[in-house]
């Protein structure tokens, strides 16, 4: 039959394919070493939305905690625009090549929200411009930390995120109209190196517990194979505990609060990354609340977790927009190029300005504080000498 053979041209190109991807990351590139890099650009990619208006934000505090840098050549800021949905649907691409050529020629990349239209969309179905950046750029590591000291909750998530049910989420097949075919790819190399970065992570910081997530007792092969390599990795670090989960039970046992305080480290293919990271910020105080870095040996993109928001556009609310997640993104791109004690700072301001003190408050609306004016409040909270002994105070009092 015509379309057997179709499908069987389409799986062979696409099994090629994979095999080409697995002798690239065979090559095993060093990691990027920032302290030798002069400068290091940071490209700030607004996207769709809301997007340019809460970048504009984060990329002031940036500017402002990192002006000696700047100052002295170590730094430098790029805006990237035109990573707009309207440019990429004109093209046909999820990244247009323009774009993708100026995104590679910087080092870390701030990213805010772009759309990613689903079928019925006034969109061509194109696929995610943050998928295709984290191919392109071979951002493995998905990193997601999810904090609630009241109850105890200190989370690492390492969401594997160039392959698992992404990689072929725009590849599959309509074999004809009424059987449809998509495909979930799991490499010994991909798995591997997530599950290491995740088990380095926990070893590095004196944590002595990894939690492997998969369904590998119904999706045999692939998380069959994750887990497998799982248990071999962990043989490598003696001195970190591991246990794994299949995904059903680990997102209820993620909201019982018996269990809470005993995951620490959590690393899991794409897909149960992507739904487990939403709800453990939801147990954060929302997904606004959470930053996203994606993380690769050459590149790095740190990004808000919401969506574009194109309603508060139309409605002409941008400018209320809450920039928290992408400031929080922000903190976590400091501490990945080197300058922690920034983003320690960064991160105490945030969450005194976000969820403690809240002197000002976002809406949303106009009855609410402008992006703007709570990126200053930031600023004032960040330069207040007494600003760790505050922080402090409220943990305690939490
Ligand atoms: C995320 C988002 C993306 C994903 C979407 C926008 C494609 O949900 O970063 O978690 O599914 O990875
Ligand atoms: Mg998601």
């Amino acid at each position: 039959m015509k379309e057997i053979e179709k499908a069987k041209e389409h799986f062979e190109k696409i099994i090629l394919e994979q095999l080409e991807r697995i002798e690239r990351m065979k090559k095993d590139v060093e990691w990027i070493d920032y302290s030798k890099i002069k400068p290091i650009i940071i490209g700030v990619v607004g996207g769709d939305g809301i997007g340019p208006y809460i970048c504009r934000h984060a990329q002031t505090i940036l500017e402002f905690l990192l002006k000696e840098g700047i100052d002295n050549g170590k730094i430098e800021f790029r805006t990237i625009e035109g990573l707009t949905i309207e440019n990429r649907a004109k093209v046909g691409k999820a990244i247009p090549d323009d774009i993708l050529g100026e995104i590679k020629k910087c080092h870390v990349i701030l990213k805010g929200p772009t759309t990613t239209p689903k079928k019925g969309d006034p969109w061509p179905n194109i696929e995610s411009a943050n998928v295709a950046m984290r191919r392109e750029l071979d951002l493995f590591a998905n990193v997601r930390p999810v904090k609630v000291p009241e109850k105890g909750i200190d989370w690492m998530f390492f969401r594997e995120n160039t392959e698992g049910a992404y990689i072929l989420g725009s590849k599959g097949i309509n074999v004809n109209e009424d059987l449809a075919i998509d495909f979930k790819v799991i490499t010994t190399q991909g798995a591997e190196r997530i599950i290491r970065l995740a088990f380095d992570y926990a070893k590095k910081n004196n944590i002595n517990k990894v939690t492997i997530v998969t369904k590998a007792n119904v999706v045999k092969t692939t998380d069959g194979k994750f887990l497998k390599i799982a248990e071999e990795v962990a043989k490598d670090y003696p001195e970190v505990e591991w246990d794994d989960w299949f995904i059903d039970i680990m997102t209820a046992k993620l909201i019982d609060p018996a269990r809470q305080k005993d995951f620490k480290v959590i690393v899991m293919p794409n897909l149960y990354g992507d739904i487990l990271t939403d709800e453990a910020a939801q147990i954060q105080g929302g997904v606004g609340t959470a930053g996203s870095a994606n993380i690769g040996k050459r590149y790095a993109m740190f990004e808000a977790i919401h969506g574009s928001a194109p309603r508060m556009v139309e409605e002409g609310r941008a400018k209320y927009a809450d920039p928290s997640s992408i400031i929080k993104a922000a903190a976590m791109l400091l501490n990945h190029i080197g300058y922690p004690e920034e983003s320690k700072k960064l991160d105490m301001a945030l969450d005194i300005c976000h969820q403690y003190e809240k002197k000002i408050k976002i809406t949303g609306r106009s009855d609410g504080a402008t992006g703007e004016e709570f990126a200053k409040y930031i600023m004032d909270t960040l330069v207040d000498p007494k600003l760790e002994e505050k922080w402090k105070n409220y943990q305690i009092s939490q």
